[in-house]
């Protein structure tokens, strides 16, 4: 297995991946529900609000044989052990600190790295990283600075995240160094 637990692979089998912040309880199941019915296998859970670690919860152990539960916003070891102990599909950190990085090194769950620039990118291929989320993508330079990171390390692979939305996501999915995108727009979408 690669030092990311195979998330690589992972990302290939989810063009987009909807990132979803539950605030209330009540639109858990409904909103996985849609996915579901839209064909969405995956979802990233935030862990940003009370409610978070009873959604994954909940997601992981009802869903989780239909869908790919990822866990985001994972910033250290505690969040870590969370997603260990309830057995999550992947992690996914919006940045990518030495200290998280080896915690993250340690678990045996595939994970995604936050990096937004040039000297992130350099401390997260130090760690044997090769597939990281480009967040804020679009904050931090969007297609253009993709295309720069390209020329300097053609092995590392991004998941964009952060501003992409249903206009821009087909230009980051046609860069060369992009496997999928993620974001909040996706649950929005009326299909
Ligand atoms: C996030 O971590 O908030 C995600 O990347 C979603 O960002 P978005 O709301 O801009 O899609």
């Amino acid at each position: 297995m690669d030092k990311q637990n195979g998330i690589r692979h992972i990302l290939f089998q989810h063009e987009v991946i909807p990132v979803v912040t539950f605030s209330t309880f009540d639109q858990i199941e409904h909103t996985v529900n849609q996915l579901l019915k839209r064909e969405i296998k995956c979802i990233e859970i935030t862990l940003r609000n009370e409610v978070s670690r009873k959604a994954v919860s909940l997601v992981s152990e009802k869903y989780g044989h239909q869908i790919s539960v990822g866990v985001g916003t994972v910033i250290n070891l505690d969040d870590i052990q969370f997603c260990e102990l309830n057995n999550v599909d992947f992690i996914v950190s919006p940045g990518s600190p030495s200290y998280l990085l080896k915690y993250l090194n340690n678990t045996s769950i595939p994970f995604l790295p936050g990096v937004s620039t040039i000297n992130d990118i350099m401390n997260a291929m130090e760690y044997g990283c090769d597939t990281l989320k480009f967040f804020p993508a679009e904050l931090s330079g969007g297609v253009n600075m993709l295309k720069q990171f390209n020329g300097l390390f053609n092995r590392i692979k991004f998941c964009p995240t952060g501003g992409v939305n249903e206009f821009n996501y087909q230009d980051y999915l046609s860069l060369e160094n992009v496997i999928s995108v993620g974001g909040s727009w996706i649950i929005k979408e009326k299909k």
